[in-house]
């Protein structure tokens, strides 16, 4: 049997991480800025999370929601002292695009409407109503194509009022990305996202926070959302809460109630997925990652906010994104051949850096001399000679 074949690979085998390097087959070691795409919070292979896996495998790694697994509630605590979201509740899950389904399909059930406002660019997930939720016609299969979900220009307030003025009574949610992260690094408004949780106030809609790639103390503070300093009904959650280890969740506002069977999943919360949460959780604690991400990260943002070529830095924490003017188009591939540094994509010409949130000050600079040697190394032929 063959892999069915819908990834476009580089020719790299990856066999080892620690921290923020990884290795290759032929013992090439990569700086990686790219987090496995934003998966990677606290570093590969990070000693408190081996450990912390290693024995709940010893012990048991799984038995179904049936009975009691102390180590969710030990989670939800931990997560509600972190978030600051103490009297939220947690549903746990799989993966980015199931944790958005299940906050769909919640507040569709909360409110008993159907009627869901998403905004150009998002990206929520493959999944039905995740997909149908993102803003990529070439992912929506027929079958998950629907008239219940309404995008809308991004950042746009009085397209959002107008909306809601229409059509207030029968939207179910809003979901919205913080900083759109497949979209290309962009930044919601504070005022837009205050907008947002006004209107579903007024109109008993229920605001949804996809914090799958920007939250869980990426951008500094655990949900990107609250930067606004408003609070979202629902907070998504997947990537870096188990730093590799598929594990997804929702935290939930305490007026939204659940009943027995309301959502539900097999694998949600086992006991080994717990266990790797709550690792991050406490490395995240112990090492003080938010507020290091936040240093980090106007470090990267300053230093490459000097460079010539890239344009229009961006970002919180360390979700960082710049445009490439069009010389420069092969610039990520020649750091990742070249230089053997991963970061990530967005279309068509933005650059994206997701690393591990403890990225350390040498290795920032280490990428930012990538950065300068790569901008000369492939600086069209006029320009180097006008220096
Ligand atoms: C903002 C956002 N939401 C949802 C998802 C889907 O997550 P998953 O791939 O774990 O289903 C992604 C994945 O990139 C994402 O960036």
């Amino acid at each position: 049997m063959q892999l069915f074949d819908v990834y476009p690979l580089n020719d790299i085998t990856i066999v080892k991480g620690e921290g923020s390097y990884v290795w290759d087959d032929k013992g090439q070691r990569y700086l990686d800025m790219y987090g496995g795409h934003a998966v990677i919070s606290i570093g590969h292979a990070h000693p408190m999370y081996v450990q912390a896996i290693t024995e709940q495998l010893n012990k048991i790694g799984f038995y179904s929601n049936s009975v009691k697994i102390p180590l969710q509630a030990e989670l939800a605590k931990q997560l509600g002292e972190v978030s600051g979201k103490e009297d939220y509740k947690l549903f746990l899950c799989n993966s980015g695009a199931e944790a958005n389904e299940n906050a769909i399909k919640l507040a569709s059930f909360h409110t008993g409407r159907s009627k869901i406002v998403a905004f150009s660019k998002a990206f929520h997930g493959r999944t039905s109503l995740a997909v149908a939720a993102t803003d990529n016609k070439t992912i929506v299969a027929p079958v998950n194509s629907t008239d219940n979900v309404t995008f809308l220009p991004f950042n746009d307030v009085a397209a959002l009022e107008q909306h809601f003025a229409q059509h207030g009574k029968d939207t179910a949610a809003v979901i919205v990305e913080s900083i759109q992260g497949v979209g290309g690094i962009n930044m919601a408004s504070a005022n837009f996202l205050q907008a947002i949780r006004t209107l579903c106030d007024e109109h008993g809609a229920v605001c949804i926070a996809d914090e799958v790639q920007c939250g869980y103390g990426r951008s500094g503070s655990f949900f990107a959302f609250d930067h606004a300093g408003v609070a979202a009904d629902i907070y998504t959650m997947a990537k870096g809460m188990g730093n590799g280890f598929p594990v997804g969740g929702i935290v939930i506002a305490p007026h939204i109630k659940a009943s027995h069977g309301m959502l539900g999943t097999t694998f949600g919360g086992n006991h080994l997925a717990c266990a790797a949460a709550i690792a991050v959780l406490d490395v995240m604690q112990s090492e003080r990652l938010m507020k290091h991400a936040v240093e980090i990260g106007k470090y990267l943002m300053d230093e490459l906010r000097s460079m010539d070529g890239i344009h229009n830095v961006r970002g919180r924490g360390l979700m960082i994104g710049f445009d490439v003017a069009d010389e420069y188009k092969t610039l990520r591939s020649h750091m990742l051949h070249q230089h053997h540094v991963f970061t990530g994509v967005a279309k068509p010409s933005v650059i994206r850096l997701l690393p591990a949130l403890n990225l350390t000050k040498e290795q920032a600079d280490e990428y930012l001399t990538v950065m300068r040697r790569s901008l000369k190394e492939l600086a069209p032929a006029e320009q180097v000679a006008a220096v």
